[in-house]
């Protein structure tokens, strides 16, 4: 299928941070505020997963949650993901299953870190999923301008002018 077939097949949405989703799973359970750390304001589930499409002509611009994220590949072409660590360091991964070229079809950002995605293949998109626990909120969700994340990150001002929507 192409990216435009997957995004009607599976009823996804355009997504803040670029991309379309879709939530698949939300468990019906919830871990109680007081047993969560301090960056969580109220109850979360104990996990979420969604569908996430990127195509080459956008981003995922640079975002972070409290949760670690699990990333999982579906199909399509190689996703770059980038990160800025807390303490400033940014790294990137290659997501795909072009496993002899260093591609994994899993991977975990950590919590607070941020991180983008693009999709490196021209005309092309990549189908993935995500899961979060505690479950996913947008009240965990800092989608930052690319003016107050160079500021604070002023090492990485390229990539992020580059991951940012202004
Ligand atoms: N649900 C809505 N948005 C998101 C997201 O960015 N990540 C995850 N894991 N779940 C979501």
């Amino acid at each position: 299928m192409k990216a435009t077939e997957i995004i009607n097949h599976f009823n996804l949405t355009s997504h803040p941070e670029g991309g379309y989703y879709k939530e698949t799973y939300r468990s019906k359970d919830e871990i109680l505020s007081e047993d969560l750390g301090e960056k969580f304001e109220g109850n979360r589930n104990y996990c979420t997963s969604i569908y996430f499409l990127l195509t080459a002509d956008k981003f995922s611009a640079f975002h972070k949650i409290n949760q670690d994220e699990i990333w999982h590949f579906y199909t399509g072409t190689t996703l770059k993901l980038h990160m800025i660590s807390p303490e400033g360091i940014y790294s990137f991964i290659l997501i795909g299953n072009d496993f002899s070229k260093g591609e994994i079809p899993q991977f975990t950002v950590p919590a607070h870190h941020y991180f983008a995605a693009e999709v490196l293949e021209k005309n092309s998109f990549s189908f993935t999923g995500c899961t979060v626990s505690p479950g996913f909120d947008f009240r965990d969700f800092v989608l930052p301008s690319c003016e107050a994340l160079s500021k604070e990150f002023p090492k990485h001002a390229k990539i992020i002018a580059k991951l940012t929507h202004h």
